[in-house]
């Protein structure tokens, strides 16, 4: 039986594999709490948006930026980098890190709200594809920097298009009153703006309107708009020569979920796309690696209440905190079932002194102390939104391939987590 989102996380015989290994190995090698991505899944989900855009006329000249913030391990960037990838960034580090794991800096574009002119000088030395502008005071300060580097920075406005994604509030980003990009409305002048800057140099229109998107249909029409402020440019003789639609695209969480498939995503997008002779950038996160990764975990102690029972797990809100910061849900599965075993209802709660520190709540499971769980789904958002709260080392990460085991990430000593403190003098 298969478990949400991906094949490569299976059951064989009532023990659960992450492709030709059991679970239970990855334990014996790195202890737990520890992410488990599968480098198949991971593969095949960005396969799949190269493979819908290779098949399209107007996905002919495109490219898939991965949003590094979804997971930055090195080993997920390298894979996505070998396999043609650029990289969606929004930091410094961000640059950093996807030079250090072999990236092309003519393949990344630059987002984010708040870029320092330290951050604007290391990406236009490193000579990236894009900066994604988010406001007036940034293309100025943009300008700045670049002349004091005698270079032309190139550059796309962030635009909002007010479209309602319809996900959860804190991470819609399309919306009027969200603090992301330029309201559509004063894109034109600041195009205008842009164009008349000497350091600036125009080659796109960007929008992302939101994440964790399970209709596709708030993407056409934020492309309805996109386009209609493309053709009011092309009037004004600002030529246009590539549009980033930005990321987005949802996954399943639940069992019961459906979640729409990336042709049914793009086909509309590229569809409307077709002869403008656009390059189109996309910039997915979530969908890439969230289903290609889980969290192993182990029970350390049931405590059986009067109005609820807890499983107390080795893992926290400081290693998973999606369902602490959004109410998410993540499926909660034994790695070893045991068929006809009694369940009982449980909330699975982490060590954490916070009532918010759960992984699950009410959930049917056949455990007892010592049995190892995995909380799926958490390849997005997971390890890279981690944090030392308790001074709680964060988790290990393993990567399998096949029959193989990687560590691309140890566990980290408790030492480490305060070598950069200092006691004060006597
Ligand atoms: N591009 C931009 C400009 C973004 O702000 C984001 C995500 C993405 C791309 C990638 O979106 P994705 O394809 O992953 O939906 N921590 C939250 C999600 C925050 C998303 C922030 N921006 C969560 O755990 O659900």
């Amino acid at each position: 039986m298969n478990t949400v989102g991906t094949p490569h996380f299976a059951y064989r015989q009532n023990e659960l594999y992450a492709e030709e290994i059991p679970l239970a190995q990855i334990e014996a090698a790195f202890g737990t709490p520890t992410y488990v991505y599968s480098r198949s899944a991971l593969s095949a989900n960005l396969e799949a948006f190269q493979r819908v855009l290779a098949s399209h006329p107007a996905g002919a000249n495109s490219l898939v930026c991965y949003a590094v913030k979804a997971n930055s391990n090195l080993a997920i960037l390298n894979l996505f980098a070998r396999l043609g990838a650029g990289f969606d960034i929004v930091s410094g580090g961000e640059l950093e890190r996807v030079l250090a794991a072999g990236a092309d800096a003519g393949k990344v574009v630059f987002s984010g709200v708040g870029k320092t002119e330290a951050e604007m000088e290391q990406a236009l030395n490193a000579g990236i594809l894009c900066f994604n502008v988010e406001s007036a005071a940034e293309l100025e300060r943009l300008n700045l920097v670049a002349c004091r580097l005698g270079k032309k920075a190139p550059i796309s406005l962030r635009v909002n298009p007010d479209v309602d994604p319809k996900t959860h509030p804190y991470i819609s980003t399309g919306l009027k009153t969200a603090k992301f990009g330029v309201p559509i409305e004063d894109a034109l002048a600041l195009y205008e703006k842009a164009a008349a800057l000497p350091h600036l140099q125009v080659e796109g229109i960007d929008c992302h309107i939101g994440s964790q998107l399970l209709d596709p249909s708030p993407f056409v029409e934020a492309l309805e708009r996109v386009l209609q402020l493309l053709d009011a440019l092309t009037t004004r003789n600002i030529p246009i020569h590539h549009l980033d639609l930005g990321g987005g695209l949802g996954i399943r969480y639940r069992q019961q979920d459906s979640e729409p498939s990336v042709d049914s995503y793009l086909r509309p997008l590229l569809d409307r796309l077709q002869g403008r002779g656009l390059k189109i950038i996309l910039e997915p996160g979530r969908r890439l690696v969230g289903n290609a990764g889980l969290l192993l975990t182990r029970v350390e102690f049931l405590k059986p209440g009067e109005g609820k029972n807890f499983a107390v797990i080795d893992a926290a809100m400081n290693d998973l905190m999606r369902p602490a910061l959004y109410e998410a849900w993540h499926e909660i599965q034994e790695v070893r079932r045991q068929p006809g075993s009694q369940t009982a209802v449980y909330d699975v709660v982490g060590p954490v002194c916070e009532t918010g520190d759960f992984l699950g709540q009410d959930r049917a499971l056949a455990v007892a102390p010592g049995d190892l769980l995995a909380v799926m789904s958490a390849g997005a958002y997971g390890m890279a939104m981690s944090s030392n709260y308790n001074t709680r080392p964060r988790a290990a990460e393993a990567m399998v391939d096949g029959d193989k085991i990687h560590c691309i990430r140890r566990r980290e000593t408790v030492a480490e987590l305060y070598a950069l403190e200092q006691k004060l003098p006597d």
